[in-house]
């Protein structure tokens, strides 16, 4: 009967446990690299709603009504996007109850220029801004 050769045994095996190990490391790296480039793209995606923001208050201030209701319609489209949903939200009803009002502010916004209705728009971006805030405020709660 032939010995069992133990050494090439347990060599083998080492060489097993060590490919096992570089594969679960790989692994684990890629799905790291793919959440922090999820996250990235939605950081950048999110940002934009501080741009057009940005650009509400300057159009509000110089009474540029055009300009309001172009940058009120960019943030609605924006809700609409497949970015806009966050996987990791656990009340997804919440978040919605959220975007709806934000939608509806937004065309809000959009009707008021429409009207070149100063005192309309002026609410209309403060409502706006309070929406922003309040639902930060559930996502970062939700989320620690
Ligand atoms: C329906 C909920 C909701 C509303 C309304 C909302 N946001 Fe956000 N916002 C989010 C979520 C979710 C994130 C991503 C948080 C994260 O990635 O941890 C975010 C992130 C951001 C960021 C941070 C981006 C970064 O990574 O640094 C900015 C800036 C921002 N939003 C601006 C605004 C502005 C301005 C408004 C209002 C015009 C607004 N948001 C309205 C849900 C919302």
């Amino acid at each position: 009967m032939k010995r069992i050769d133990w050494k090439s045994i347990s060599r083998l095996a080492l060489v097993m446990i060590l490919t096992a190990s570089g594969i679960i490391a790989y692994q684990a790296q890629a799905q790291q690299d793919d959440l922090a480039g999820r996250r990235a793209k939605r950081s950048t995606f999110m940002k934009m709603k501080l741009e057009y923001s940005k650009n509400l208050l300057e159009a509000l201030t110089t009474e540029n009504y055009d300009k309001i209701q172009a940058n009120a319609k960019a943030l609605k489209a924006m809700s609409l996007a497949a970015e806009w949903e966050v996987a990791e939200i656990p009340s997804v009803q919440e978040y919605l109850t959220y975007s709806t009002d934000f939608q509806r502010l937004c065309d809000d916004l959009s009707k008021a220029a429409e009207r070149k209705s100063i005192d309309g728009v002026t609410l209309g971006f403060t409502q706006l801004t309070i929406n922003c805030v309040k639902c930060h405020q559930f996502v970062r709660f939700k989320k620690d």
